[in-house]
């Protein structure tokens, strides 16, 4: 059977806003996470401690932490390495977010490192983070499809999901980065993954329409973590053939169709995403989005 609730683990302001071309204004992100947790998110990721020139779009990272004191909402932050975590910490952030590649492609590509010198980067990171009292979600990108290597074995993913689960994370999301999967491989995945199913989450990119379906399949599997980007935002700047996240509206209304709570009051969320857009100047891709805003 399905879960009678999920968790949604918005991405909007990281995965989202690293994507747009413009430069939003700090006071304009802090505003949309505002925004977020008002229409009930209660996971916002709200930004990166990468490296500036690597995604300027989040160079403020800084200067919008302190802006969200009063949001009542869990904010977890990426965090590459231990200059990243030392840049978080240094702020009060306890929840980050680690990023592993299923592929050596990709983890040149974002991370200048092999996939051993990524996971070898990232152990003092949680190490350090855990000791710290933070909480640790590890991604891994790349789970199904590659834009350099193609089709990525189920039994690869899994090897490095275990590696990276094994440092210390208490979650691990696994990335449909170019939005490539479908709902069988999705299946193949979670059936050969060794990992408890109520520490995983997927974060499935929309670029071929599969996302809802894949999330359908990952929720009849028992994952109930599902990540999601408000307006349906994002990409990835290390990744090009990768379109938007799932659009969150899109999610909460399936979500809401299968009776499954989610705590998000969509019309507020609609209206989020609409002001969103109007700040970026172009229409939010969501097909809820549009259908709720007569956009
Ligand atoms: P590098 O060039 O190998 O860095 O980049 P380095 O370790 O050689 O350091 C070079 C300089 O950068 C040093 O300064 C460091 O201090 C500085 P110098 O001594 O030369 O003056 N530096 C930093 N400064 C600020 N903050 C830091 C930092 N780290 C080093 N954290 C690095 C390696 C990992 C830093 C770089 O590759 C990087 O920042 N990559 C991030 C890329 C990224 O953010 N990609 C998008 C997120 S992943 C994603 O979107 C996928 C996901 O959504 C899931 C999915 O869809 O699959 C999560
Ligand atoms: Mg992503």
């Amino acid at each position: 059977g399905l879960p009678s609730t999920v968790r949604i683990h918005e991405v909007g302001p990281r995965d989202g806003l690293q994507n747009e071309k413009a430069t939003v204004p700090t006071a304009v992100k802090a505003e949309f996470i505002h925004r977020l947790a008002d229409a009930g998110l209660r996971t916002i990721e709200a930004t990166s401690f990468v490296h500036p020139k690597w995604v300027p779009q989040l160079a403020d990272a800084e200067q919008l932490v302190p802006l969200l004191g009063g949001v009542d909402a869990r904010l977890p932050v990426l965090v590459p390495n231990e200059r990243g975590l030392e840049r978080a910490l240094a702020l009060g952030v306890r929840e980050i977010a680690v990023f592993a590649s299923a592929t050596e492609s990709f983890a040149k590509a974002n991370l200048n490192r092999t996939v051993d010198e990524s996971v070898a980067m990232f152990e003092p990171v949680v190490a350090k983070a855990r000791a710290a009292g933070a909480s640790v979600r590890g991604y891994l990108s790349m789970c199904f499809g590659d834009p350099w290597e193609g089709s990525v074995p189920v039994a690869r993913v899994a090897a490095v999901a275990r590696r990276l689960f094994d440092l210390g994370c208490d979650e691990l999301s696994l990335g449909d980065t170019i939005g490539v999967a479908t709902p069988g491989h999705v299946g193949a995945l979670l059936d050969t993954l060794d990992i408890p199913v109520d520490h995983l989450a997927v974060h499935f990119h929309d670029t071929y329409g599969q996302a809802l379906s894949n999330t359908l399949a990952a929720l009849q599997r028992g994952v109930c973590t599902i990540d999601a980007s408000a307006g349906g935002l994002g990409g990835c700047p290390y990744a090009k053939s990768a379109t938007g996240n799932l659009a969150t509206e899109d999610l909460v209304w399936m979500m809401d169709g299968l009776g499954i709570d989610t705590g998000v009051d969509l019309a507020r969320l609609t209206a989020t995403s609409v002001w969103m857009a109007d700040q970026l100047g172009r229409p939010s891709p969501s097909r809820t989005v549009r259908a709720l805003s007569h956009q």
